[in-house]
């Protein structure tokens, strides 16, 4: 077993981002400023949108892209049963209602026939989730939304690098939104942004992200003088810091050189846990980059020989930092109560979601780190087969 504990997706940090954040702190502008203008920038010229804003989550920019499609109380928006919550709660802040449908079974995405299914004379949104970094079927998806008129919101916190048929997810849509939480393939502690081919959009959401002030007033202090700002809309509070921007700004710089090491430890795993008793994820599909954000294996304990509750602690007990991605969204008491879901009626999605365990993938793991995740998942199958 390995001395220390393995911390799941833990971000490679160097010195670059170190310094970055120094010279903000020096500077004495920690606030948003020239560097997220730049982040702005180097991200839009990155995913090849018309326009990007930063903003300080992906749950802010869900939220403010939902806001910005006009979305009205009332107004349904479909998403998947299997996110993370942020996905559904944005939808909710934004004052509309969500609509879950299942997932596939094997690519863990949002089932396309059932988005078709689901629509009502109520429907103003698809919100598709490129799970794990698995782009979803976007020919199905903006199929739908085109014949239906309706708005396509994508939430792409785990597939910055995802590919479609050649075309980088986040541009099929009328908004891409991204998370850069520290977890994620381009890690600044906290932070998000919005891609969108509108100029009108952007605006209004680099408004609305500051109090709903006219635009450019976080260069109210800046030495071109001080400029009076005015609120026209009743905003938030979701800009980002140039102290994020700091680290973002190095991080999307390694961002195309990380994703092979994150591709090979992804191989790597597939070729070494082959032939255990738990279902791999499926390889990617050829006309498709996977952004190789999550590798998730599943417990199905009548085949394991544990459930997948203890299979976690026992990886933890091995020092291996494991996680869940994710618990259906019906399986919440919240959404439970106020939408009277039930999981079973989402039962992909229930069943990967009590049978799935994340394994470590970070461009951080040494090859040393990858082998002792492999030893103790086949230390903890083994040890279930002992006790059968
Ligand atoms: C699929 C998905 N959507 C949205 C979010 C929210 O991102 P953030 O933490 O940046 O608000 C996350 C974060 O983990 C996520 O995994």
């Amino acid at each position: 077993m390995r001395d220390a504990f393995l911390v799941f997706g833990a971000p490679l940090i160097e010195e670059a981002e170190i310094n970055e954040v120094v010279a903000s702190m020096r500077s004495g502008w920690l606030g948003t400023g020239p560097k997220v203008a730049r982040f702005e920038e180097d991200f839009r010229g990155y995913v090849g949108s018309a326009h990007a804003v930063a903003v300080n989550s992906c749950t802010a920019a869900l939220h403010l892209s939902m806001v910005a499609a006009g979305l009205q109380p009332g107004d349904e928006v479909i998403t998947t049963a299997l996110t993370f919550c942020a996905t559904v709660n944005a939808i909710i802040h934004a004052g509309a209602t969500p609509v879950l449908v299942d997932v596939d079974p094997v690519t863990m995405n949002m089932d396309a026939g059932q988005v078709k299914a689901s629509i009502t004379d109520r429907t103003k949104a698809i919100l598709p989730v490129h799970f794990a970094g698995r782009p979803c079927d976007m020919d199905a998806l903006c199929e739908i939304a085109g014949r239906h008129r309706l708005k396509l919101i994508e939430d792409c916190a785990h597939a910055i690098e995802a590919e479609y048929h050649g075309r980088k997810v986040g541009t099929f849509g009328d908004f891409g939104c991204y998370s850069f939480y520290v977890t994620k393939n381009v890690a600044a502690g906290e932070g998000g942004m919005v891609v969108t081919r509108q100029e009108e959009d952007a605006a209004r959401i680099k408004m609305l992200a500051l109090h709903g002030m006219t635009k450019d007033a976080w260069k109210r202090f800046g030495d071109e003088g001080f400029k009076h700002y005015q609120v026209v809309e009743c905003g938030f509070k979701y800009n980002m810091m140039d102290l994020q921007a700091a680290i973002g700004l190095h991080q999307l710089r390694w961002v195309e050189s990380r994703w092979p090491r994150r591709k090979e430890l992804w191989n790597h795993y597939g070729a070494a846990l082959d032939g255990l008793p738990v279902a791999l994820p499926p390889e990617p599909d050829p006309a498709t980059r996977h952004a190789h954000h999550l590798y998730t294996i599943l417990v199905d304990p009548a085949r394991a020989g544990i459930e997948r509750d203890a299979f976690l602690d026992a990886m933890t007990r091995q020092n291996i930092g494991v996680g869940v991605h994710y618990l259906s969204i019906p399986e919440h008491p919240y959404y439970r109560r106020v939408f009277g879901w039930r999981p079973a009626d989402y039962p992909n999605a229930m069943r990967i979601g009590r049978q799935t365990v994340s394994l470590p993938l970070s461009a951080k793991l040494t090859d040393e780190d990858a082998d002792d995740v492999v030893a103790a998942v086949r230390h903890v199958l083994e040890g279930a087969r002992g006790a059968r």
